[in-house]
């Protein structure tokens, strides 16, 4: 059977594009934000996006284009008879794994959407986040809507790369920029932004070196672009040989640090304009509790809030998509399965674990009592696949890129027909040393406190 492929060069960037931005820009940044301190974190976040990040999702899509094949089978065809495969085969395991607990958030802002329409999103201040709370509590509702957001997920896969992917990727981006920007300009004009917006532009320089923002930092750069899992490196194996890599993924870095940038923009301005609030208390339930309030002071706010809540569901989903490819693709690839049935059968795995998830911490009373774990299970696989797995990914992609499969042959791959590539020399310097010293030291501390 003849492979998938991208139909257009900027079908591959919105496709791609649409992998990047979703839960992890308007959900994950601005909750990371809030507990890494403001505006340090900020300025580390976008070292981490230049120096670290951009680099490595390079080296992924040179990779992928260059086997043409899924992450476990190109690590094997560029490096036969040796165990690199198994970079791959953590990557497939991490797209399931990220997607479990995914599936959940997503479903909550469908079901945003639906409240928003309705009008019975509580929107006062401390009403706002209780409803939040309670919502969440009611684990059915999160489990069927965890499924409604799988089988939306499914239902795309199974129309192939051009036809499902691509098409449905399409059109969304350009609506979502306009309405996060028209929402940023509101929240500018309420009381009390001046302060959201110093707590978010005014870094205290202090936390620069903190360890614990750094890491976590990176670990949402990984996320945001859906680095460090072959996400990245499947899209790419779908990309014709004429289409310069380093532009579209240029093109794929600055959209997705733009609309996560613009994020903050929102939420920082509209929480403080409210009294009490404290972004680092609020955690997975900051834009939850805070944008309903913000929808509250505009003119036809419930149309707002609807359509906002839609345009991130359907970035979700675009992401969903993404993660779900990859074990798809692999089960394809190296099994020799057929679509539909690995479609079904990742359907099904990734529901199973996103039951607990869903759940919350009452229905595994056994992870709270181990030390160290007292979270519940979607922030334990968060965490785990975050914070640990990402970053290992992306470690293992540098070295391979830079040591095992060698930058030469990579940046062959990267200029390809003469591609633009501005800084070769620089970019082997980053993937060689720079990329793995960063994200190793990162991993000792992270897995030294965690122990
Ligand atoms: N980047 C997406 C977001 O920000 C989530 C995502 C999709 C992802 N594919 C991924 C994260 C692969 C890590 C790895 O919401």
């Amino acid at each position: 059977m003849a492979r998938g492929s991208w139909a257009t060069r900027t079908g591959f960037i919105l496709a791609a594009a649409g992998s990047a931005v979703g839960l992890g820009n308007i959900w994950g940044f601005p909750t990371r934000v809030g507990q890494g301190g403001g505006a340090a974190f900020v300025v580390v976040y976008l070292a981490c996006i230049a120096l670290i990040c951009l680099p490595i999702m390079l080296g992924e899509i040179a990779i992928g284009r260059r086997s043409q094949l899924s992450p476990v089978r190109s690590f094997a065809l560029l490096r036969p008879g040796t165990r690199w495969w198994l970079a791959g085969a953590l990557g497939v395991l991490a797209g399931g794994g990220i997607l479990s607990f995914y599936s959940v958030i997503a479903g909550w802002t469908v079901a945003y959407a639906w409240f928003s329409l309705t009008g019975s999103l509580a929107a006062e201040e401390q009403a706002a986040g209780e409803f939040f709370a309670a919502f969440t509590s009611n684990g059915a509702a999160s489990v069927g809507l965890a499924l409604l957001v799988l089988a939306a997920t499914a239902a795309v896969l199974l129309g192939g790369v051009r036809g499902g992917i691509e098409r449905v990727t399409k059109a969304m981006m350009p609506v979502l920029v306009v309405l996060l920007l028209l929402l940023a300009g509101r929240a500018a004009t309420l009381p009390g932004a001046a302060e959201g917006l110093a707590y978010y532009l005014r870094p205290d320089l202090s936390r620069l070196l903190d360890a614990s923002v750094f890491n976590a930092a990176l670990g949402q750069a990984f996320f945001s672009l859906s680095l460090g899992m072959g996400t990245m490196l499947t899209y790419g194996s779908y990309l014709s040989r004429s289409t310069g890599i380093a532009s579209a993924a240029l093109g794929v870095v600055a959209l997705d640090t733009a609309i996560a940038l613009l994020a903050g923009f929102i939420i920082f301005p509209a929480g403080f304009s409210i009294a009490g609030f404290d972004p680092g208390t609020s955690g997975p339930g900051l834009i939850f509790a805070v944008l309903p309030q913000l929808f509250a002071t505009l003119p036809g706010g419930g149309v707002f809030g609807t359509a906002f809540f839609v345009l991130l569901a359907i970035a979700a989903l675009t992401s969903a998509i993404s993660l779900m490819e990859v074990p798809v693709a692999h089960a394809i690839d190296t099994w020799g399965w057929s679509r539909p049935r690995a479609v079904l059968a990742v359907t099904c795995g990734v529901f199973l674990l996103a039951i607990p998830c869903a759940l919350g911490n009452g229905a595994v009373p056994l992870l709270s009592s181990v030390p160290g774990v007292g979270m519940d299970f979607l922030t334990l696989m968060a965490t785990a696949w975050n914070d640990f797995a990402l970053p290992i990914g992306g470690f293992l992609t540098a070295v391979f890129v830079g040591w095992a499969w060698r930058v030469d042959r990579a940046l062959e791959e990267l200029m390809r027909d003469r591609a633009w590539f501005p800084a070769p020399g620089a970019w082997s310097f980053l993937i060689r040393w720079l990329c793995p010293a960063a994200i190793g030291v990162i991993i000792v501390w992270t897995f030294a406190s965690f122990l």
